[in-house]
């Protein structure tokens, strides 16, 4: 491929996996084709097992999930969606606008941000335009097997909720208080670790207990205190109904850490309403969707542990109230950075704009949060987000993109000495909030 460039990703650039020393060409070169030829694995696993007329379609699928990663292997051009999916006007017309920026739309030539996205709308596509699989996730195996073994590691968490009264209405010191949500979001912050689309679907050793005392000196940036003043001093917000906009992430460890987030913020900071932001269709492997939340609460309630039936009937009855809402917009799963989000989805943006808080999790919120893009890492965040201020917000990331901003001086210097990989292994991680402009 002529296009290949021997460098790391230009200052100032959207990462691409034509830099061949960026994550990028990497992620595209070898990580994408092995969740590819996993989808296949379980397919042709499966297939004996369906009757004769899906079987024969599923060799079909089959062959297509092959083509496609030929197309992303040899850098041939990328094609248009034809499905009746909700976006795919939407996003034929970013594959058009891409189109007409380069001479041959490509996984090595088009940003690395649009590609991985469109890697997983395009397997999507695959199955959407089937007969027998229209509904199909291919990771559901990969997404229970990693809740199973997540919840050894969520029972201290949920034992210390319970025992020490942290979610009732019981009286508690306001440092407490603090205190158990510097846990839940380290909690939050470090279940982010676990992520299968990092490990190409691999699942080895990946739900470890979660040490968060341990590994505060892998935090790079702490603005928790910023997040308490919003949520904890009595403001002009007092009076209006606070919402908390929860922009998911994996399922497994960390929705359940979110889970026990969320509902701290409605038992403790005086939250009316949290929204449940979660994916449409299946995404980078573990991202959770509306089934998948749906099968983590029933999956608490058939445990045989008081604890876990407690929770799942305590988040059950928020859903049915209305206190916790679930939302899974299309804009979540388009190739696009949210500085865009006003453009292509005003409506979205509105929504967000009436929140008190927005969290975002995990490491592809942060791309798109940031534009993906290789900034100096000091850069300021509200100059990284470019047009996106709808609400103040944290960001809750682990490091596996070689992308960041709002570093103090100094950390990438001494990091980059130190752990060569820091930005990529997901090891550290971030805390960053950012007011509303
Ligand atoms: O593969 C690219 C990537 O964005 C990685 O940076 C990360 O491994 C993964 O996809 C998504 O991570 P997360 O689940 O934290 O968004
Ligand atoms: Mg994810």
């Amino acid at each position: 491929m002529e296009i290949l460039i021997e460098t790391t990703t230009p200052v100032n650039t959207k990462l691409c996996a034509k830099y061949k020393r960026s994550f990028a060409y990497p992620t595209v070169t070898d990580r994408l084709p092995v969740i590819l030829t996993s989808i296949i694995d379980v397919l042709v696993r499966d297939k004996n097992d369906l009757s004769d007329d899906s079987k024969t379609e599923t060799k079909a699928l089959i062959g297509e999930l092959s083509e496609l990663k030929y197309i992303m292997q040899t850098g041939k051009v990328l094609n248009h969606f034809t499905s009746n999916e909700v976006d795919t006007e939407l996003w034929n017309r970013d594959i058009e606008r891409l189109e007409q920026q380069v001479d041959e739309l490509t996984f090595y030539s088009a940003p690395w941000l649009f590609v991985e996205c469109y890697l997983y709308r395009r397997i999507r596509e695959v199955f959407s335009l089937s007969t027998t699989l229209k509904d199909y996730d291919p990771f559901t195996d990969k997404k229970v097997a990693v809740l199973e073994n997540s919840l050894p590691a969520i029972k201290p968490l949920m034992d210390n909720l319970t025992e020490n009264k942290i979610l009732d209405s019981h009286p508690l010191k306001t440092t407490d208080l603090i205190n158990e949500f510097i846990k839940l979001i380290k909690n939050c912050l470090w279940a982010n670790r676990v992520d299968l689309s990092l490990s190409s679907g691999r699942m080895e050793n990946c739900c470890a207990a979660l040490d968060i005392d341990a590994w505060d000196s892998f935090i790079l940036v702490n603005d928790v205190e910023k997040v308490l003043d919003l949520l904890f001093s009595p403001g002009e917000s007092e009076g209006t109904k606070k919402i908390v906009d929860y922009v998911m992430d994996n399922s497994g460890l960390e929705i359940l850490c979110d889970l026990c987030l969320a509902d701290f913020l409605v038992s403790r900071c005086k939250v009316d309403h949290i929204r449940l932001r979660v994916k449409r269709i299946p995404w980078f492997v573990s991202d959770v969707t509306r089934s998948d939340l749906k099968h983590t609460l029933h999956r608490l309630s058939t445990i045989d542990s008081s604890l876990c039936q407690f929770f799942a009937k305590r988040w059950q009855e928020y859903l049915d109230k209305g206190l916790w809402t679930v939302h899974d917009d299309s804009f979540w799963t388009l190739g696009l950075s949210f500085d865009e989000m006003s453009t292509y989805d005003s409506s979205l943006y509105n929504s967000l704009s009436e929140a008190f808080l927005i969290i975002f999790k995990g490491d592809l919120n942060y791309r798109k949060l940031i534009q993906d893009t290789n900034w100096e890492t000091t850069t300021p965040m509200s100059e990284a987000v470019g047009r996106f201020r709808p609400a103040p917000f944290v960001a809750l990331r682990t490091l596996k993109a070689d992308t960041i901003a709002g570093l103090h001086p100094g950390t990438a210097a001494k990091l980059d000495s130190e752990t060569p990989d820091w930005l990529v292994s997901g090891k550290y991680g971030v805390i960053q909030f950012l007011e509303k402009q």
